[in-house]
């Protein structure tokens, strides 16, 4: 398979392991599910980046499910986090919205899906650690205008509509300020079920004992 991703390094960097300061998120390790399903996604139209999906339009879901196997099975480590100009006041507001959420608003906490490190959950909840701001940002963005959908019910989409622009620039600049655990390699299970319900994740696991 690595000679046949090399075209995909291009961006993506080497071995798929893209930087925090650039645009290109890291592929290297990410949950085989997850990745799968961004294949899928990219050329089955629920997401859009034209220079990258005219390389995997003609592929089977089989070959994208074997790309996929192949990057989330690099076990690399991460670089240091970028160094942001953010204030200490919205890195809290950003670190409290991933942790509590804002039960006013409905909006739960990022750590109640993406996992208590926010590493991601296997085999298919990404972890949101070791990614550009600006990508955070622009997906964020993307999933309230209905540019970016994932299988139904997309609770991405619910999750990103009750965030304000606030809430998207200080939760992001938390995310892309923090160093990744070890080689950021995602959770086994979740300690309860996902306060909402997502698609294309019914393989993730729960704890014993934590399924109400
Ligand atoms: C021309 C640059 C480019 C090339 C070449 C490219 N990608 Fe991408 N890829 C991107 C960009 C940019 C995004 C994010 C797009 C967006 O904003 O949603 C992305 C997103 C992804 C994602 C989703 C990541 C995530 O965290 O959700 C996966 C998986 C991926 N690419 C895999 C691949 C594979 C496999 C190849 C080779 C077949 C490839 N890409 C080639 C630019 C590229
Ligand atoms: C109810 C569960 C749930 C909650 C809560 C949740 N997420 Fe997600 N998130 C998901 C799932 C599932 C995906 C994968 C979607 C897909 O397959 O495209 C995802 C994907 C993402 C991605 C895309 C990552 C990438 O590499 O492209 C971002 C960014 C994200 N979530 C941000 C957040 C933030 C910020 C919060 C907290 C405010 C949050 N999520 C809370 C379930 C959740």
């Amino acid at each position: 398979m690595a000679p046949r991703v090399l075209a995909c390094t291009v961006c993506h960097g080497k071995e798929g392991r893209s930087t925090p300061d650039g645009y290109f998120p890291r592929i290297a390790g990410k949950p085989a599910g997850y990745l799968a399903n961004q294949l899928l996604n990219f050329r089955d139209g629920r997401r859009s980046y034209p220079q990258m999906t005219y390389l995997i339009e003609h592929l089977t879901d089989d070959y994208l499910r074997e790309m996929a196997a192949y990057f989330a099975a690099l076990d690399l480590p991460y670089p240091p986090p970028a160094r942001l100009d953010v204030s200490a006041a919205q890195i809290e507001r950003g670190r409290a919205l991933v942790h509590q959420g804002d039960p006013s608003r409905q909006l739960p906490a990022c750590v109640q899906c993406h996992g208590g490190s926010m590493t991601g959950v296997a085999p298919s909840i990404p972890g949101l650690l070791g990614l550009p701001r600006d990508y955070l940002n622009s997906q964020l963005g993307a999933w309230a205008t209905g540019q970016r959908r994932a299988h139904a019910p997309d609770c991405m989409a619910d999750i990103a509509r009750r965030m304000t622009a606030e809430d998207v620039s200080a939760v992001s600049a938390w995310l892309a300020s923090q160093p990744v655990p070890g080689r950021g390699h995602p959770a086994t299970h979740l300690p309860a079920p996902l306060p909402l319900r997502c698609g294309g994740v019914d393989d993730v696991r729960i704890a014993p004992g934590g399924r109400s």
